[in-house]
């Protein structure tokens, strides 16, 4: 049954006012009749921080992040050069340490052996261009995976597309051995930890992963374009870095699961959240000879029919193999190390202690750029942090207390921001009003949000306030642009430090760009993800930095010092409406039935008192009574903590918020009510009631503080 039938059932006459509430459920909004006051109207404050705004400055900030190596643990210069910008502009600032564990290369190669004995080595770094200095850099960095598994393998190999469960299934359907072969996979679809894991847990011994153009639309050399440095398309020989982390299972340094990595920390075993079989990227160049050797073995790429199986490298039929007698080499040879890493915390007190505001982005890069991931974030933070010091010189005291965050750590499994979430977790539970996110701040052209639904209002009513410079028209707000790209808030999952704060029940926003259909390509974790993209490419005049670093500033601005929390609790009310029609369409094409009762009328009792929530603040308001209206502040900033149960979801204890999480096979994207449909989808419906039970009881609990 649908949960709106069961609602005609149980609350009757509040039918309108749930109306209501759908009016202003904003995840899906489509045109509403709505016309953006141009140039957008400001308050005196507002009109201070945006002017504070400068993109040659931010371009500044930006050259300054990407012309040095600064991996996670290697650049402490660069967190004190950052305290002190923050420092320079009022904000208390200083490093937080933790000792964790990171692994570096040493040593990797590849090579490919025909079964007539010819054989063939890929070559496992990107080219060196002229025009592009960091390409070039003596100290640049290796192409590896981080937290890899150090060693050798040898043996023939199979394609297994974008190595999800459901490919494996496939291959195995297909009577394709994977036992002791190795896996060659494409990016795209889950999290690269994910295909590794997948590969080894079906007794695959080694793991290659490449780019391939296909997921590069129109904007490829094969259609006509140029490619980078001289044009918008993918450079061939760029490589995706990145982590192979169990990301799904557990965030943060993996020897000290739950509590932060001191110097004297107990260290845990890693094995089950880090890979046991080597891995490396490769090219799409490098990767076209691989997947030839295996034309016309095993089953050729269109018949396997799986999303994304078949990608756009010239000349190849993406069969899966094995070529008998042919194999790969493969040696990933890393340093393990137990090193320090910093994060640097800046702080503006305000007037409420107990009312604290975090906006965080990381600093450490897989390469000694990193000018869109993650550095247009630092960069903007920087600006952000100027423009509040512009505000203090008129004598501004924020009524919140202001944290700003540069982890470090970020890219091998949100070491940084999950260590400090874990070392001050008592603080922020009692505090921590929203966690506000920038990564990559700037990739594209199109605004990118995702966030808790509490924080959806706030999230489009500051983009009416934003000029964008984009889209070929003038006069844009970032709100008319992001409307007519869609419209939608995307649910939160996983893959940058917005992570910790969620799943301890902490509502957050994540925000940047993303890149437009015509956009150029954005080489993701690779050389060319360099200033000299970002100035020539990605954001020539650094305009889309500045237009998302004024958005972030008045975000965090109106959060800190509105007299009212601009939190709407009660946009949950539509949103577990959809979580709970999507689990019900998941039950309904499974083999089981599950009585959802429990979980309907906790979503009504939620509602409920969300509606008795805004009237109180109504009351407040309207009354102007200072003691209701913090009451109904700390409602709002302390209810979402009911979504996280201690204990967590199946078999992944960090993962404590209920309500979503990153799919156990997907790690970026999310599953709604995680524990429930994971439960149904693995047919296990035993556990599946028993997560009913747990997430009814979440949202009773974040009920009952929101209710008066
Ligand atoms: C928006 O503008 C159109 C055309 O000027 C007008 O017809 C419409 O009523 C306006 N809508 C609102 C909500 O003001
Ligand atoms: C650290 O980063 C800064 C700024 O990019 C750079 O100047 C410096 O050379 C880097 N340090 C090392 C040891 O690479
Ligand atoms: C071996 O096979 C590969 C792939 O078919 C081919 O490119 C190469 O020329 C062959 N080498 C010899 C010596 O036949
Ligand atoms: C690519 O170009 C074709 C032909 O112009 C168009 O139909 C298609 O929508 C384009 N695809 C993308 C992703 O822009
Ligand atoms: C591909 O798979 C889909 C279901 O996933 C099925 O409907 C379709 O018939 C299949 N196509 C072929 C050619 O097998
Ligand atoms: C694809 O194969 C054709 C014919 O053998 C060849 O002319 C072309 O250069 C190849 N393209 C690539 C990108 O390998
Ligand atoms: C791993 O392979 C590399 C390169 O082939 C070789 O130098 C090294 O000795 C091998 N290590 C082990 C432990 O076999
Ligand atoms: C901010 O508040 C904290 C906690 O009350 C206090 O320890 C700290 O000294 C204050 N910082 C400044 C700069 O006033
Ligand atoms: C853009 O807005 C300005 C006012 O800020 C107005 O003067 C100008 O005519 C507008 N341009 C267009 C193309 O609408
Ligand atoms: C339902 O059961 C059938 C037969 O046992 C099986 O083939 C199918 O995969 C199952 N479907 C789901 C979604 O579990
Ligand atoms: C509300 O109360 C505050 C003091 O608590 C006062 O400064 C303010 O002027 C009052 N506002 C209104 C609209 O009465
Ligand atoms: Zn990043």
């Amino acid at each position: 049954m649908k949960l709106s039938q069961i609602l005609i059932v149980a609350i009757g006459a509040r039918a309108c006012q749930r109306e209501h509430i759908f009016r202003n459920h904003n995840r899906h909004i489509k045109r509403q009749n709505y016309n953006t006051t141009f140039p957008p109207v400001l308050d005196q404050n507002e009109q201070i921080l945006v002017d504070s705004f400068d993109s040659s400055s931010i371009s500044t900030w930006s050259y300054y992040y990407t012309h040095g190596r600064h991996v996670a643990g290697e650049n402490k210069t660069m967190a004190q050069w950052t305290a002190g910008r923050w420092a320079e502009y009022g904000f208390t600032s200083r490093l937080e340490e933790y000792y964790v564990y990171l692994n570096y290369p040493v040593h990797h190669s590849l090579q490919l052996n025909y079964a007539n004995g010819s054989t063939y080595t890929p070559i496992l770094q990107e080219d060196v261009l002229a025009v592009d200095d960091t390409t070039n850099y003596p100290n640049r960095v290796p192409a590896f995976h981080g937290y890899s598994f150090s060693g050798n393998a040898s043996a023939e190999y199979v394609y297994v597309g974008r190595g999800q469960q459901v490919d494996f299934n496939r291959l195995q359907a297909l009577g394709v051995e994977l036992e002791g072969k190795i896996a060659l996979a494409k990016y795209g679809g889950p999290f690269r930890g994910l295909k590794v894991k997948n590969a080894q847990e079906h007794g695959m011994i080694g793991a290659v992963i490449f780019t391939d153009p296909g997921d590069d639309g129109n904007v490829t050399e094969a259609k006509g374009v140029a490619a980078y440095p001289n044009g918008p398309a993918r450079n061939p020989t760029s490589i995706q870095r990145g982590s192979v982390q169990f990301l799904s299972i557990y965030p943060g340094d993996p020897t000290t699961p739950g509590y932060p990595s001191k110097k004297d920390s107990p260290r845990a075993e890693k094995s089950n959240i880090v890979p046991s079989i080597p891995s490396l990227p490769i090219s799409w160049i490098e990767a076209q000879p691989l997947l030839q050797a295996l034309d016309s073995y095993g089953t050729v790429g269109q018949a396997v029919n799986r999303t994304g199986w078949v990608g756009a490298i010239p000349n190849v039929t993406y069969s899966t193999g094995p070529a008998p007698g042919t194999t790969l080499s493969l040696s990933n040879i890393l340093e393990d190390k137990i090193t320090w890493i910093w994060d640097v915390i800046g702080i503006i007190n305000g007037t409420n202690e107990d009312e604290v505001v975090i906006v965080g982005n990381h600093r450490d890069a897989w390469m000694v750029g990193g000018a869109a991931d993650p550095n247009s974030g630092s960069a903007v933070l920087v600006e952000l942090a100027k423009a509040f010091g512009n505000l203090l010189k008129t004598g501004w005291k924020p009524k919140r207390t202001i944290v700003l965050a540069s982890w470090d750590a970020e890219e091998y499994g949100l070491v940084g921001s999950t260590e400090w979430v874990e070392e001050y977790i008592p603080w922020l539970k009692g505090t921590a009003v929203s966690y506000l996110n920038i990564d990559v701040g700037v990739s594209g052209t199109i605004p990118d949000f995702s966030a808790s639904p509490d924080l959806h209002s706030v999230t489009t009513s500051i983009a009416k306030k934003i000029v964008w410079p984009y889209r070929g028209t003038t006069n844009r707000t970032l709100y008319d642009v992001w409307e007519e790209e869609g419209g939608e808030i995307g649910v939160l999952g996983s893959g940058s430090d917005y992570t910790s704060f969620l799943h301890r029940g902490i509502g957050a926003i994540d925000l940047g760009t993303t890149r437009g259909a015509n956009d150029p390509i954005y080489h993701s974790h690779s050389n060319y993800d360099s200033y000299h993209w970002m100035a020539n490419f990605g954001d020539p005049g650094f305009l889309t930095h500045k237009a998302i670093g004024q958005y972030l500033t008045l975000f965090l601005y109106h959060l800190a010092n509105d007299a009212s929390l601009p939190l709407e609790p009660a946009n949950y009310g539509p949103e577990l409406h959809t979580y709970f029609e999507e689990l019900d369409e998941t039950i309904a094409s499974s083999n089981g039935t599950l009585d959802l009762t429990e979980l309907s009328d906790a979503i009504v009792t939620f509602e409920d008192s969300a509606q008795q929530f805004n009237t109180l603040r109504g009351r407040a308001l309207s009354s102007n009574d200072s003691d209701l209206l913090t009451t109904a502040n700390h409602k709002a900033r302390d209810f979402s903590r009911g979504f996280a149960s201690q204990g967590g979801l199946p078999g992944r204890e960090f993962f404590q918020n209920l309500i979503f999480a990153p799919g156990l096979d997907t790690g970026y994207a999310p599953t709604t009510f995680p524990g429930i449909t994971e439960s149904v989808t693995a047919g296990n419906f035993i556990l599946a009631e028993k997560y009913v039970g747990k997430t009814a009881k979440a949202i009773l609990a974040a009920a009952s503080i929101l209710k008066t």
